[in-house]
């Protein structure tokens, strides 16, 4: 196999000095946890890791061993390093406080399994993750989450499908790399990744449609119909949303889950779903939002918020914002 520049190789070069040493000190945490969490994916059926684990997380969702597992993993392993002050996750109502990281210059947001219902049938799911700096004059430990996407120094997902792909940012272009269980390491694999500025396929859960709101459901209606010659629309619809915005990433379209007649913030989380796809995706030349705001400029008020999330190429996102504010 060629040699390719490993995800390390990459974040040291394209870290600003003073953020190098810590970075590599962070995601060397996060590739030993990759390691043990995709030897654990990959055995599900054979280490009787599938099903649930019993209770709901601080979200409310049903819990699943992998959930849990993957989870302290994470923690394990990054939360771990010298680099990192706090954890803030899914799966924990709490920040928890890192012993090493005391003096660590970041925070470290995950959803350690994303589309965990999925995780039985065999179907790709995600691990999401968000880097913060610790703010100087934090009120709480809480505090140092609360802040805008734009603020992020760097942010990703590890989409463990058929093959393990981390798709990071550092705020300069989106990149991707795959994993080599023989060496343990990421190859760069996906060089500077560009979303189309429309695509053709639009994701949403349709199952839904009886409590849209109605500019969502214009909206959908608008996009089924093929116009201008294009190519008609397609429907696709995992259930993982990492694969699903990694799917949309690459080809295009647009991805929705927006707020409904029963939930008027949707379901997905802003701090550790919403701002690290936001993130990647416009660094991809992509958009994210809310329908009406962007994502990233959104000022978070608790660590579990969450927010509308309407994400893909820009100009599709465009597109819904005119029918969200009623304009079309
Ligand atoms: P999680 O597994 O971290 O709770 O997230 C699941 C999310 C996301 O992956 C997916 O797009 C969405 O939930 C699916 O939800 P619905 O079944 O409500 O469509
Ligand atoms: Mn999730
Ligand atoms: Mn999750």
């Amino acid at each position: 196999m060629q040699h390719r520049r490993t995800f390390l190789e990459h974040v040291a070069q394209y870290a600003a000095p003073e953020d190098r040493p810590h970075l590599d000190c962070l995601f060397q945490g996060l590739v030993r946890a990759v390691g043990e969490i995709v030897y654990r994916m990959a055995r599900v059926g054979l280490l009787n890791l599938d099903g649930r684990a019993g209770g709901v997380n601080a979200s409310g969702d049903d819990v699943k061993k992998l959930d849990l597992i993957a989870n302290d993993i994470l923690i394990d392993h990054v939360g771990g390093s010298a680099a990192v002050a706090y954890v803030g996750s899914e799966e924990n109502e709490e920040p928890i406080a890192c012993p090493e990281g005391g003096e660590g210059p970041y925070v470290f947001l995950i959803d350690p399994l994303d589309g965990s219902s999925n995780i039985d049938a065999n179907v790709g799911v995600g691990t999401i993750f968000s880097i913060l700096r610790v703010k100087q004059n934090a009120a709480s430990a809480q505090d140092h989450f609360l802040q805008k996407g734009t603020e992020q120094v760097a942010s990703g997902y590890v989409l463990y499908g058929p093959g393990t792909l981390l798709v990071y940012t550092l705020g300069n272009g989106t990149n991707g790399f795959t994993y080599d269980e023989t060496t343990r390491s990421f190859g760069h694999s996906h060089e500077d990744i560009r979303t189309p500025d429309r695509g053709d396929i639009y994701s949403i859960n349709e199952g839904y449609s009886y409590r849209w709101i109605p500019e969502v459901a214009r909206y959908v209606n608008h996009v089924k119909v093929p116009r201008d010659g294009r190519t008609p629309p397609s429907a696709r619809y995992i259930g993982s949303m990492v694969s699903d915005v990694h799917r949309t990433l690459l080809y295009g379209g647009i991805f929705l889950y927006p707020e409904d007649q029963e939930n008027e913030r949707g379901k997905l989380r802003l701090l550790y779903e919403g701002n690290p796809l936001a993130f990647l995706a416009e660094q991809a030349g992509g958009a994210a939002t809310d329908g009406r705001r962007r994502i990233l400029d959104i000022q978070p008020k608790e660590l579990h918020e969450r927010v509308p999330l309407i994400i893909g190429s820009s100009r599709d996102v465009a597109m819904y914002g005119e029918f969200r504010e009623g304009k079309r």
